[in-house]
């Protein structure tokens, strides 16, 4: 039995908390002490009442003056995507077919895939992301790599094959059958083990024919444990594109409400540009709709409605990611940076605690996690990251003046990044500090 004691200044959320001044939504300890054993939170508190939970041989780890957190959640990120993050001067369609399909047709080499997977959790937690809902490529061997690589380093992550069988390249298309058979048996060889979590994934609809979305309804019908994850709504041309390929339905959202892929484990990516009728088809079903300000800005797509969708009759529910590569961070600060300024764009505000409640236990909520992640609740598992807020000279400074709790955390995400990310524990291991003294 290893037990790890860590001592910082930790925060986590009960709730969604309504403003600034709304003290009862987080809980926050000054000197405050995690007990971590075999991958689990066992105790959380005071330092003084959970360091005497401790047995004799505990390894005590002092992050004093930091700050502990559950770790962020990623919830939309496309894997094959690292090589061309970045990419000049696209809207969506362009970028699919200049940048993204060429790119994404190498992951049929299998250790292409594996090298790519390992680079990208290596630098998602160099980021401070612990868990994440990605994309891999047409390619099974692509999700089997992710999962590998994943399940090698025990990170609880949601991720599937992307089915995909028209309006692409050759390179990057499957057929119905065959996504479905290599979903299956990706499903069986990954779903529930370790911590690894399958989602059926039609890219979008304009790339799935109507035999391939009945597939992902019908593997939706045979799993209903799984996750979903497709893009809906990004961009005005995808949506006319996607009217004219489907030419019976309501609106965007009622395609995939026609193959039974609406629900509580639904992650739909962006939703820009949704009518109150789909609005109320999402919030009714309990769908997600994914928030990705840096993609969405990148490629000009639009501002997602965020309070809007959280204050209407029928709210949605929300998560938010990076969304790489048509994200331009890999971060969940300067993500989260982005996304208050396109909140302001739409006249409204997102207070710090918002945002900070959004990466960790408010993602963990709308990927159906909570039990698990997004919290430092005793029981739950141990990921956890630790945040310097004078990670920088610029950052020092503006601490000088920082006074409450709501301001610092407000300087973390809108100055902070991967510097600001003093260590990353993984299943109370950690992670950061070993990747890069492996690296050294
Ligand atoms: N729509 C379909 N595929 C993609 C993708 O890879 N990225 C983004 N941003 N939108 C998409
Ligand atoms: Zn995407």
């Amino acid at each position: 039995m290893t037990e790890t004691l860590l001592r910082g200044r930790t925060l986590s959320f009960l709730r969604w908390p309504d403003s600034v001044d709304d003290h009862a939504a987080y809980r926050y300890e000054e000197d405050g002490g995690l007990l971590l054993r075999d991958g689990t939170i066992v105790a959380a508190g005071p330092y003084a009442e959970v360091a005497v939970q401790a047995g004799a041989g505990v390894q005590v780890i002092d992050h004093r003056p930091h700050l502990l957190l559950p770790g962020f959640i990623d919830a939309h990120v496309h894997v094959p995507q690292m090589h061309i993050i970045a990419s000049y001067g696209a809207e969506l369609l362009d970028w699919l077919n200049t940048y993204t399909f060429p790119e994404e047709s190498h992951f049929r080499d299998a250790q292409h895939g594996r090298r790519i997977a390992r680079l990208f959790l290596d630098e998602m937690v160099r980021q401070g992301t612990t868990t994440v809902a990605a994309y891999c490529s047409v390619h099974r061997q692509s999700a089997e790599a992710f999962f590998a690589e994943a399940h090698d380093r025990n990170m609880l992550t949601i991720a599937g094959k992307v089915m995909m069988d028209r309006n692409a390249p050759e390179g990057v298309l499957d057929t119905p059958q065959s996504s479905y058979d290599d979903t299956k048996a990706l499903i069986a060889e990954w779903h529930g083990r370790g911590r690894q979590h399958y989602a059926v994934t039609p890219r979008f609809a304009i790339t799935s024919s109507p035999e391939q979305m009945e597939m992902a309804g019908a593997l939706m019908r045979e799993h209903p444990d799984l996750h979903m994850q497709t893009h809906l709504s990004e961009n005005h041309a995808e949506i006319a594109f996607t009217q004219q390929l489907y030419p019976w339905s309501k609106d965007y959202t009622d395609v995939y409400e026609h193959y039974g892929l609406l629900g509580k484990r639904s992650l739909f990516g962006h939703c820009i540009h949704l009518s109150e009728r789909e609005a109320d088809a999402m919030s009714e079903t309990g769908s997600v709709a994914v928030f990705c300000p840096t993609s969405n800005l990148f490629l000009g797509s639009g501002l997602f409605d965020y309070q809007r969708f959280r204050q209407r009759e029928k709210p949605i529910r929300i998560a938010a990611a990076t969304d790489v590569g048509g994200g331009t961070s890999y971060s969940m600060l300067r993500t989260m940076d982005e996304g208050y300024k396109v909140i302001a764009l739409n006249g409204e505000k997102l207070t710090p605690f918002a945002s900070f409640w959004q990466m960790t236990l408010g993602n963990a909520q709308a990927l159906s996690l909570d039990d698990k992640v997004g919290t430092l609740d005793a029981g739950t598992d141990a990921d956890i990251v630790v945040l310097d807020s004078r990670a920088t000279p610029g950052m020092r400074l503006r601490m000088e003046r920082v006074e409450t709790l709501a301001e610092e955390l407000f300087l973390l995400q809108t100055m902070g990044d991967d510097r600001a990310i003093r260590e990353v524990y993984v299943a109370g291991r950690p992670a950061k500090s070993t990747m890069e003294l492996a690296a050294a």
